[in-house]
């Protein structure tokens, strides 16, 4: 069975089909003016995780006094930038860099191959994936999931999914909502290591967190302005695009999704 044919048989299967499907690159531009098919429609239920929205104001967030020690100064910190893989998810494991570590349930890593050509960056975690321990394994994950199928990918199999950062933020209410920048940025040092460490091809940064805290823009920046451009962190191609998340609720705009695929698609070919 051809690849192609297994990707379709999967989706089917799942009541899922049609998927957009990788053609050759000649043929990219169809893909993006060609109308959207069901990949990005198949999830369209209101997220169940309790997110709010992908980069909903945060509401008044006080956090749990919790009698830990924050390490924000790092002090006696073994460099970040110098640790290998499990020296990385040793200290992610039992991090104080911010507030968001006296609430989490499990610090999320990431998940992937280390080698991946593909880097997919989203905010952070949210309620399941905070239970376990994962990235992106509610309703938004199975888009996300289905959005690398039609573009010929697979979770972990040259990919790697990270977020900005490594512990799930809440609001007063224990509801999901985007992280700060002082949490975005205590995070920071992790996700440069990771994206050192595996030296992707492309970067896709899902949402407008994602997005402004790699390329360091201003808050007010919307996603729209930062779409259809090749971005750079550092040497690499960074494509932004809709944060799953918000694709769930915002159907009209799935089919620019596709569209920033597509380009980074583009991208990717030509660095080959
Ligand atoms: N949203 C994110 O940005 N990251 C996750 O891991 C899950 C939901």
């Amino acid at each position: 069975m051809s690849d192609q044919h297994r990707r379709t048989t999967f989706l089917n299967e799942m009541g899922l089909g049609p998927v957009w499907l990788q053609r050759e690159p000649a043929r990219v531009r169809e893909q993006i003016e060609a109308p959207v098919a069901n990949v990005l429609a198949v999830s369209d239920v209101a997220p169940a995780d309790g997110r709010v929205s992908a980069w909903a104001e945060p509401e008044n967030h006080q956090s749990v006094t919790t009698p830990i020690s924050l390490d924000t100064a790092n002090a006696g910190e073994p460099d970040i930038a110098r640790m290998d893989w499990d020296q990385l998810k040793t200290a992610v494991s039992s991090c104080t860099r911010c507030n968001l570590c006296r609430t989490r349930t499990k610090t999320v890593f990431g998940v992937g191959d280390q080698k991946a050509r593909w880097l997919f960056i989203g905010e952070g975690p949210g309620r399941n994936e905070d239970q376990q321990g994962l990235p992106f394994v509610g309703p938004a994950g199975k888009l996300l999931d289905n959005m690398m199928i039609a573009m010929g990918l697979k979770r972990g199999e040259n990919t790697y999914i990270a977020n900005i950062v490594k512990c799930r933020p809440t609001d007063v209410n224990k509801r999901d909502r985007p992280p700060e920048e002082d949490e975005a940025n205590a995070c920071m040092p992790y996700l440069q290591r990771q994206i050192a460490l595996i030296q992707p091809t492309v970067i896709i940064a899902l949402g407008k967190t994602a997005a402004l805290s790699l390329l360091k823009l201003d808050p007010s920046t919307p996603v729209s302005k930062l779409r259809g451009e090749v971005h750079r962190h550092g040497e690499i191609p960074l494509i932004v695009t809709y944060h799953p998340a918000y694709l769930l609720r915002s159907l009209k705009d799935k089919s620019k999704a596709w569209a920033d695929l597509c380009l980074a698609m583009q991208v990717h070919e030509s660095s080959n």
